[in-house]
């Protein structure tokens, strides 16, 4: 077995995951053309896509078809640029750079930034429900798609942000930033991976650690992000840095200083392969996808 070539392999779904976004997001040419084409910009505008790529790769893992997974890719980077373009609204942390771009409500304005987020959403969910899976029973469909909805609403990613608003200004303890992160963030890259697998067919017991790997990574990777808002180039991240700072969020780096920081990241990676332990060379991908979570640049 090759080891897998990280670069490649990103490079590779990513195309195979814009192309299908492509093919499904409202054509701009259609009215609300305003609305559609916001939608697009934010989607379009680039980002790693790491959680499809998990989808796909936990598929992989399980020795499943990532065809079957690919409506559900799409619809977890539906939702993630929501989370991005709702994030970045002057009512929550007022960025205005975003995937190399103007944030969707400069280029646009607030209004369509929020119902551009709302679109993508409930887009998702629509992808998700009608899109041919072949393979997949509906009652699995079903599963994922209610697990999905409870990592991106309250129970997950939105509780996280409210979680996250509540902490500016004020003392926070690493349990409650942990707390934070685990939800605002922690909770779709699981999903991704649980998600991912579930469809592809994969084991209780495989589920059970891809769980494990998923929250273990998912926290590295906002650990990670706070070390980069520190420490990261903006041209290559194409966001603004010291934006936590600026609205004195707690992060990691803030709370346990840069070094600790990097260090509680890496272990969690530690942890992310231990869960791996007993999975074949199809799970390489997912391995070097834990690296990369803490290794990255942008
Ligand atoms: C940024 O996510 C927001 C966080 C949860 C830290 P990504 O770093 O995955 O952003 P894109 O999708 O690559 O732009
Ligand atoms: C955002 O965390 C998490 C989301 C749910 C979008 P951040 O606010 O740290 O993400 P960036 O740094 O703006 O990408
Ligand atoms: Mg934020
Ligand atoms: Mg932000
Ligand atoms: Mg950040």
């Amino acid at each position: 077995m090759t080891p897998v070539d990280l670069s490649a392999y990103l490079a590779q779904l990513k195309a195979t995951v814009d192309a299908t976004l492509d093919r499904h997001l409202p054509s701009e040419n259609r009215p609300p053309r305003r609305l559609h084409a916001a939608m697009r910009y934010s989607v379009m505008a680039g980002g790693k896509r790491l959680r499809p790529v998990l989808a796909l790769a936990a598929a992989e893992a399980v020795g499943g078809e990532t065809a079957r997974v690919l409506p559900f890719a799409c619809a977890m980077e539906c939702i993630h640029t929501y989370s991005l373009i709702h994030d970045d609204l002057p009512a929550m942390d007022d960025d205005d750079m975003r995937r190399g771009w103007p944030t969707c409500h400069k280029k646009f304005d607030e209004a369509t930034a929020i119902l551009a987020g709302d679109a993508l959403l409930t887009f998702a969910f629509e992808l998700l429900a009608t899109q041919p899976a072949p393979g997949v029973a509906p009652d699995c469909l079903l599963e994922v798609i209610a697990q999905l909805a409870r990592a991106a609403g309250v129970a997950g990613m939105v509780g996280g942000q409210m979680f996250d608003l509540e902490a500016e200004n004020r003392q926070v303890d690493t349990v409650e930033l942990q707390n934070i992160h685990i939800h605002k963030t922690g909770a779709l890259i699981r999903m991704a991976c649980v998600g991912g697998a579930r469809l592809a067919g994969g084991t209780p017991e495989q589920l059970k650690r891809l769980k494990r790997y998923g929250e273990a990574i998912g926290l590295a990777f906002q650990i990670t992000d706070d070390i980069l808002d520190e420490v990261g180039d903006s041209q290559i991240m194409g966001k603004n840095t010291g934006s936590d700072r600026n609205k004195s969020k707690a992060t990691y780096p803030f709370l346990v200083g840069l070094g600790q920081a990097r260090t509680e990241a890496e272990l969690l990676v530690e942890e992310a392969l231990k869960s791996l332990e007993t999975f074949p060379a199809a799970a390489d991908p997912l391995r070097e996808l834990a690296r990369f979570t803490v290794s990255r640049t942008h």
